[in-house]
């Protein structure tokens, strides 16, 4: 790992859709935006760059070594941008530490980079052999090892089901409970393995890895990935000035289905069932949804870098 952050071998590393980012945000020298995926800081760096290097940014990651990482990369620009080394589930209360109550763009880059999976040492590669972790904030109380080897059937079966999407859920989940009833599934390969098992050959999927979903799963279910990303768009909503833009991409369709209905909901002001003859809830709208379906990445940024290939982007503006 220190070899890989001393390497500045991942600075070549490409953010997604950038350019639709700035297009939509268009930072300006005064202004104040959040990161709250820092991740290697490309963004962060895009929007310092498109404001003159004015810009002052408030950049979130629960991963110690990916804020490292980013402010050495970041390291000329200190005076701009603060690294806060925590959820953005904490935003209302990091904003109210630092005393800013509105900003002028907020930007989420949602999942895990690149860098995070080819470092290694966390288990959420299937393509190597390291300890069932898949913690993104290693302050988290349960890893995968945990969930695999102690979750019942049931439990797993839902894991797999609600977090991966995978049809094979029930069988995978019996694979499992046979596997570690010999001895406990120590590592990503092992789990991978179990997967491949499971699936018959002839069914196993051609473009992806039989496991793609099962580790999606378990890396969802470990990060609480779903419960905190809903968490982080109401916040959100409720910080951005009016006029100011949020700018969310997501890489599969349980996290772009939470921000289209998140969005839905904070566009919508009166909720009252319609039996009501008068609004009694008084819901205010506090968000404008700028895409009414979800902006995908160019056929040349595609090309380019395949991390891109699932990306969705939606955006809101704050009313
Ligand atoms: C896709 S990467 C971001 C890449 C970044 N936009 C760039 O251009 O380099 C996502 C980052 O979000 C971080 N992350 C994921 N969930 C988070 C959360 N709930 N709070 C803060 N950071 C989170 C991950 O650790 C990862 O570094």
């Amino acid at each position: 790992m220190e070899n890989a952050l001393l390497s500045n071998e991942f600075f070549g590393h490409k953010s997604v859709m950038s350019h639709e980012i700035l297009s939509f945000l268009d930072p300006r020298a005064d202004g104040i935006y959040i990161d709250a995926t820092l991740g290697l800081g490309g963004h962060t760096e895009k929007i310092l760059k498109h404001s003159d290097f004015r810009a002052k940014i408030v950049a979130f990651d629960v991963d110690d070594e990916s804020i490292s990482f980013a402010k050495n990369r970041l390291s000329k620009f200190e005076s701009q941008v603060v690294f806060v080394n925590k959820n953005f589930i904490q935003l209302d209360k990091v904003l109210d530490d630092l005393s800013i109550r509105e900003v002028d763009g907020i930007v989420a880059d949602l999942g895990i980079s690149s860098y995070q999976i080819e470092s290694g040492g966390r288990g959420l590669s299937f393509l190597r052999d390291e300890p069932l972790d898949m913690r993104i904030d290693t302050g988290l109380r349960f890893t995968a090892f945990d969930l695999v080897n102690e979750l019942d059937f049931e439990e797993i079966s839902k894991v797999l089901k609600n977090y991966g999407e995978e049809k094979w859920a029930t069988r995978i989940a019996r694979e499992i409970i046979k596997t570690r009833q010999k001895k406990p599934i120590n590592s990503s390969l092992e789990l991978a393995n179990t997967v491949s098992n499971a699936i018959p050959k002839k069914f196993h999927p051609r473009k992806i890895h039989p496991a793609t979903k099962t580790f999606q799963a378990f890396r969802i279910s470990v990060n609480n990935e779903l419960e905190n990303l809903n968490i982080f768009l109401e916040e959100a909503s409720s910080v951005l000035k009016p006029g100011a833009r949020i700018a969310v991409i997501s890489f599969h369709s349980l996290e772009d289905r939470i921000v289209k209905n998140t969005f839905k909901r904070l566009s919508s002001s009166c909720v009252c069932p319609p039996r009501i003859p008068k609004c009694v809830c008084n819901k205010k709208a506090s968000l404008k949804i700028l895409t009414t379906s979800p902006l995908t990445p160019t056929t040349e940024e595609l090309i380019n870098n395949s991390r891109a290939r699932s990306a969705k982007m939606r955006v809101g503006e704050g009313i």
